[in-house]
């Protein structure tokens, strides 16, 4: 981002005369990605929404079901909470766009993810419904790989919310 902000800069002294005047340097291309509130933050943030303190925050959040998704779609904070998550703490794996087109393997000898947002996907979601909803939520909160094949996904349990994780399901059946 410094690069990007230097190179602004300059285009700033080269163009001294035109618009850059007083206003701060905007980067150029695309936004960085806002980064993801997760743990005491999220907690923070989350209970901000609810209007709740952070401690009824987090015991709302565990008695949320881990088998059940939520009834409600995710609100506004939530799908841009797992957006935020799924850009800074996926993508590096999963692609951007839940497509492995472009992405190397982390690590390298790692078994590859299936291919998300696609047709078969979308069929999944259709067929399978909540119970589809489960086992993904179950394969992010606990990672549990085939006993055969290690995986480097790992769990998230400890590090995002119930709440977070049903809206990454929700995110990624949108991808
Ligand atoms: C270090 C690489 C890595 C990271 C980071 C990672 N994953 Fe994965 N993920 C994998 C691999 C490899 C698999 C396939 C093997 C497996 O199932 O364990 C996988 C499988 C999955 C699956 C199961 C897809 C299916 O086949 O049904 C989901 C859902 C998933 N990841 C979501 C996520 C989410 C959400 C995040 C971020 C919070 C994430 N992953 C972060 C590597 C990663």
């Amino acid at each position: 981002m410094n690069l990007l902000y230097s190179s602004a800069g300059l285009a700033c002294a080269a163009l001294s005369l035109l618009a850059c005047g007083g206003a701060p340097a905007q980067p150029v291309g695309p936004a960085p990605a806002a980064a993801p509130l997760v743990g005491d933050a999220y907690f923070a943030a989350r209970a901000n929404v609810l209007g709740l303190s952070p401690e009824a925050a987090r015991a709302r959040d565990a008695g949320i079901s881990e088998s059940t998704p939520p009834e409600a779609a995710p609100d506004a904070m939530l799908a841009a909470n797992a957006a935020a998550v799924w850009t800074s703490l996926c993508a590096q794996c999963h692609g951007a766009t839940g497509r492995l087109e472009g992405v190397p393997p982390t690590p390298p000898e790692a078994p590859r993810p299936r291919e998300l947002g696609t047709t078969g996907m979308a069929m999944g979601f259709f067929f399978g419904g909540d119970k589809m909803r489960a086992g993904l939520y179950r394969k992010i909160a606990y990672g549990q790989p085939p006993a055969d094949k290690p995986s480097p996904m790992p769990p998230w349990a400890g590090t995002l919310s119930r709440e977070q994780i049903w809206a990454l399901v929700a995110h990624i059946e949108g991808l």
